[in-house]
């Protein structure tokens, strides 16, 4: 648009500048000719005039005189005619005349005096007149003076009329140029930029296969050298995407699978017997008062539920939030524990906050800020400057802490978590420079139009450049953080490496899309002896014949009730399926200090109530909903004997419940609904996905998925199966380290990728 609007004001200017020139000089031209002209037949008319004038003068008859004179009254531009004596008194004039005529005329004095002609122009009234005086002579002898007056108003009139039509004309001309401009520009320049904009950005994507040239939008030929640039650059991607993904297909066929044991064995070789330092908020155990007893509970989410298994195998430190009432209680005098509880593999260092900093930090700035500005669900985030202070503060206390604990140690390798420490890479790079720092934001980036509202966009940048690799779940979170960057920071980006360099430091983007074990922790009990589909009805009291269950934390992103609401839909369009099919809600109560967090819950409570007093029966209901901290323990029968899962997630990072179903399903059963806005729809194709935005869409699902034959379901869960068991949270782990261990960091803050 600025280009176009450059362009249209310098062609207006130079437009306007050349019709005001080219009209000054007309009008100058036509004034010239006009009273020149007018001069002319003045002077034509004085000399006729003076023969008739002068023997009537001579002839001393004031009566003749003045009937000749009368004789000239006002005749359409002529106005009339003076005749003055030698004193310069006037004898006659025409009558019109008379109102008009001053008491003493400078020009017939100047007749008297000099003999010659005089001419004028004068303004009488708001008319311009041009005055012609004449000499009339006998012999040598001036004896009188006549004069001729003319309106010569005309001619102004003329010369306004020459302004007002080139005006006009400019006007048209302004039109014309705007309009053709902007024709032109959109034809030309930005019509067929766009074009190859989004022609490329498919190649990009990966949208359009193989570069042909009929794929090529048709240009201006000025465009060719760009256009044959763009094509070259999207051949080679092309081939260097087949080539990727033959290289990776044909690793991952060759590759034994990742299991607790392999990562082991990893872990050892990659870290020489180093420790992992791990950082989150949520801490994977919390120590909770249950009257006078205390009892352990693992919070619900991703975060605990992908991590916990890799920080069994690798024996770390794992520094969190120490959010338990009875967490105080249960550490030594360093704060530190050993988890799990029962089985001890690693150790778990609390940090302690205050009631504000939790506010500030925790609900405020990292769940009402950050949280909704990364989830494009239409929940405007709230930035307040205290809260910011508090993250501030607290990511300093967390590097404080983890300061502390790597004191000691060379180059140690730090794996921070999500977005409540985005300060945290920088805090520890600028003390520890030698520290290996990677940061995995659980959720997903936004577009860096969506970021831009933050007012810290720079220093939360800033702090997550201090790691020497980031990670997201998918490239095109990664894509979206380095346009973030690109639009917010100076910095030097490499599109081909996918790294960013600030001030001589380099950090790594890359996706590492997060698991599950895929084996149930040792100790718990194998999935034969869990409650069966017939036990769990009858402990909720009902009688059905198909099960559905969906497990969330109650979060606006999880799209619960846009859920129900297609399960309402579902009962509407296919009655025959009520009384047959119970949908269990597994919530777990999140962030309830947060007013929408607490709306929510009410939202979900009224629809359910609502949908199963108007379907209920006595034996039987659409949805249970069971709001509680539910164990894995509890979930997994449920995930086991339900013939659909449900994830509607309006966005989401990963979404590991969709893995956990997939997980839990060593029967090959089951069909997963799961929406196409989570991380995990990119790997679990053979899922019925789905828009959660899109009721109708959601019911068929609900209804294609009870009715798919057993053949098709034991076929695209065994599928989804094989892809998590070669993709589960070893290898994350395995690559995500191996990734951090092997950089080389080749001066005291630049980083760059070791060959493996
Ligand atoms: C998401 C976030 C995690 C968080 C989890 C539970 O998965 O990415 O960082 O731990 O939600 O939320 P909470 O606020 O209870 O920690």
């Amino acid at each position: 648009m600025k280009i176009t609007l450059r362009l249209v004001i310098s062609l207006v200017l130079v437009v306007a500048l050349v019709a005001f020139a080219f009209s000054f000089y007309q009008v100058r031209e036509e004034k010239i000719r006009l009273t020149s002209d007018l001069e002319r037949r003045t002077i034509v008319l004085a000399e006729s005039l003076q023969e008739s004038v002068t023997p009537l003068f001579k002839s001393d008859s004031p009566e003749k005189l003045n009937r000749f004179v009368q004789r000239f009254g006002n005749r359409d531009r002529f106005q009339g005619i003076a005749v003055h004596d030698a004193r310069g008194q006037l004898l006659a004039s025409t009558a019109d005349l008379d109102p008009q005529i001053p008491g003493s005329i400078p020009q017939v004095v100047h007749v008297l005096a000099e003999g010659r002609p005089a001419d004028s122009f004068v303004h009488v009234g708001n008319r311009r007149i041009y005055l012609y005086a004449f000499p009339l002579a006998s012999g040598e002898e001036t004896i009188g003076v006549l004069t001729l007056f003319y309106n010569a108003s005309y001619i102004d009139v003329r010369l306004e009329e020459i302004w007002r039509h080139n005006l006009i004309r400019f006007l048209i001309l302004f039109v014309l140029v705007v309009a053709i401009t902007l024709i032109v520009v959109r034809w030309s320049i930005t019509g067929p930029i766009a074009q190859v904009a989004v022609w490329m950005r498919d190649l990009r994507t990966g949208k359009t296969g193989t570069v042909k040239p009929a794929d090529l939008p048709k240009m201006d030929a000025a465009l060719d050298p760009l256009i044959s640039e763009a094509s070259r650059m999207a051949k080679s991607l092309a081939i260097a995407r087949a080539r990727a993904e033959k290289a990776s297909s044909l690793l991952a066929r060759t590759e034994p699978p990742w299991t607790a044991d392999r990562l082991r064995e990893h872990m050892r070789a990659e870290l020489g017997g180093k420790k992992l330092y791990l950082v989150s908020n949520r801490e994977p155990y919390m120590h909770e008062k249950d009257g006078s007893a205390i009892r352990c509970i693992v919070p619900a989410g991703g975060l605990v539920t992908a991590l916990d298994p890799v920080m069994r195998v690798c024996d770390g430190l794992w520094i969190a939030h120490g959010s338990g009432d009875a967490d105080r209680e249960t550490v030594d005098g360093n704060n530190t524990l050993r988890v799990p509880p029962g089985q001890p593999a690693y150790t778990l260092k609390r940090v302690w906050l205050t009631k504000e900093e939790e506010d500030g930090y925790y609900y405020g700035f990292a769940n009402e800020g950050l949280w909704p500005l990364c989830h494009i669900t239409h929940i405007r985030p709230e930035f307040r400057l205290e809260d910011w202070t508090h993250y501030r503060k607290v990511n300093e206390k967390f590097a404080d802490a983890l300061l502390t604990e790597i004191a000691g140690e060379e180059s140690p390798l730090v794996l921070v978590q999500d977005y409540h420490l985005a300060l945290l890479p920088a805090l520890i790079k600028e003390k520890r420079p030698d520290a290996k720092v990677a940061i995995f934001w659980h959720i997903p980036w936004p577009n860096p139009e969506a970021y831009g509202i933050c007012p810290w966009r720079q220093e939360i940048l800033h702090g997550m450049l201090g790691s020497d690799i980031i990670g997201f779940h998918i490239q095109f979170h990664c894509n979206n953080f380095l346009e973030t960057v690109d639009r917010f920071l100076e910095s030097k980006i490499d599109w081909e490496q996918f790294s960013v360099t600030r001030g001589g430091h380099s950090t790594l983007i890359k996706p590492f899309p997060i698991s599950v074990s895929f084996e149930l922790p040792s100790g718990a009990p194998a999935s034969e002896s869990w409650p069966t589909k017939e036990d769990l009805l009858r402990a909720l009291g009902v009688e059905v014949e198909y099960l559905g269950v969906g497990v969330d934390r109650i979060d606006y992103t999880k799209g619960i009730p846009e859920r129900f609401r297609a399960i309402e839909r579902f009962f509407e369009k296919y009655p025959e399926y009520l009384g047959r099919f119970t949908f269990v809600e597994l919530g777990a109560p999140s962030r309830t200090h947060i007013k929408k967090y607490r709306d929510l819950t009410t939202e979900i409570e009224e629809a359910e109530e609502k949908i199963n007093w108007r379907f209920r029966t006595k034996t039987w209901r659409p949805i249970v909903f069971l709001k509680a901290h539910h164990t894995h323990e509890t979930i997994g029968p449920y995930y086991k004997a339900s013939d659909l899962c449900m994830v509607t997630s309006l966005h989401d990072g990963m979404n590991l419940v969709a893995k956990e179903f997939v997980a839990a399903r060593d029967d090959d059963d089951g069909v997963l609904i799961l929406s196409q806005f989570t991380g995990a729809s990119r790997e679990l194709k053979d899922a019925v996905i789905v828009n959660p935005y899109d009721i109708e869409q959601m019911a068929d699902a609900i209804r294609l998925s009870l009715g798919m034959p057993p053949a098709e379901r034991r076929a695209r869960m065994g599928r989804m199966r094989e892809t998590l068991i070669e993709f589960n949270i070893y290898r994350w782990a395995g690559k995500l380290i191996a990734g951090l261990a092997r950089l080389r960091l080749t001066d005291e803050t630049s980083t760059s990728e070791a060959t493996p």
